[in-house]
């Protein structure tokens, strides 16, 4: 191990994340009830320019209001380049009372943009004698945010997670897309050469280093990284094909843009029954190794060591935490 301790961030389930326009207040109350680990109430780009202000009041209004019970909850506030950012983050620390748990910055670009909120914020917090401290998701959504996403993700004790904004990316990057988040099929190979009479094609997922890329970021410091939306709501195995191969590089949550994507993205991301279960046999044969002076030992014909312990005790640890907040 390095010298340099990682600390993580504050314990939270986040396996599913809802994304709640602030201009449909209608739609509270069903967040509030529904399964999602996070809900977050948009002030952004699902709110329309001429609807800021109302949606800002509805959500101030809605953090008192609604019974959100013990779900973590999030305001996404508008971006540092527009004139609407410094209200949101003033008005509704000012106004929303104690219950606010995270803000969510889109757009992040440079580390500075961090500092400077956290600096807002701090002020804010300290002016009204706040109690709980606010924490940040940042979403990382721009060619300038992703070259930048190791010091933005060190930026701010407050920092929580980081979430790959892959509509706001593509558009950023100039990506060729044909759906948020989804697959392209012109990103792909042929196997093997012109000789070959036949040959397959393999699609490939265009958002494979992006994600990865934040992922890295993320865990060096701390932090939860979180996959960011997929558009198609009507298709269920794509959502879950997408979450899976998240999950599969480190991400611990996904956005649901739809209700019906919350249920699914609980399921990928907490561990299965058979994965704890072997993630307990594990841990049982690590112990039985260590009593007995050995560093690695191996279980149904695999080898098995230090590494594989501490990602069982992750995934034992996620379990309980469920368990916990389901209770
Ligand atoms: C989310 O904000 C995205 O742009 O994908
Ligand atoms: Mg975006």
């Amino acid at each position: 191990m390095s010298f340099t301790i990682v600390e993580p961030t504050a314990a939270r389930l986040n396996r599913s994340e809802l994304a709640v326009p602030g201009s449909s207040p209608q739609m509270f109350e069903k967040a509030a009830a529904s399964n999602a680990d996070i809900v977050f109430l948009d002030l952004e780009d699902a709110v329309a320019p001429d609807k800021k202000i109302e949606a800002r009041a509805n959500v101030i209004q809605a953090l008192h209001d609604v019974d959100w019970g013990t779900k973590t909850l999030s305001v996404r506030i508008n971006g540092l380049d527009t004139p609407f950012m410094y209200r949101d983050v003033i008005e509704v620390i000012e106004e929303g009372g104690e219950r606010l748990d995270l803000l969510m910055i889109p757009k992040v670009g440079t580390a500075a943009d961090v500092y400077a909120l956290d600096m807002l914020v701090t002020q804010v917090e300290t002016a009204i004698g706040r109690k709980k401290r606010l924490g940040f998701e940042l979403i990382i959504e721009t060619a300038l945010g992703m070259a930048n996403v190791e010091a933005i993700a060190g930026a701010s004790k407050r920092n929580e997670s980081l979430h790959f904004g892959v509509a706001d990316y593509a558009a950023s990057t100039r990506a060729r897309t044909t759906m948020i988040g989804g697959p392209n099929p012109d990103y792909g190979v042929l196997t093997g050469g012109p000789e070959d009479a036949e040959r397959a094609y393999h699609w490939g997922d265009m958002w494979h280093y992006a994600i990865a890329r934040l992922v890295v970021a993320a865990r060096a410091h701390g932090l939860r990284p979180i996959d960011g939306p997929f558009g198609d709501f009507s298709d269920p195995a794509g959502f879950e094909a997408h979450a899976n191969r998240a999950a599969v590089l480190g991400c611990e949550g996904k956005w649901a843009i739809h209700p019906k994507q919350i249920d699914l993205a609980n399921a990928v991301m907490g561990p299965s029954e058979a994965d704890l279960e072997k993630a307990r046999r594990i841990l049982e044969a690590m112990e039985k190794a260590t009593r007995e002076g050995k560093g690695a030992v191996s279980l149904d014909g695999r080898l098995i060591d230090i590494a594989s312990i501490k990602q069982a005790e992750a995934m034992v640890a996620k379990a309980e935490q469920i368990a916990a907040a389901t209770a």
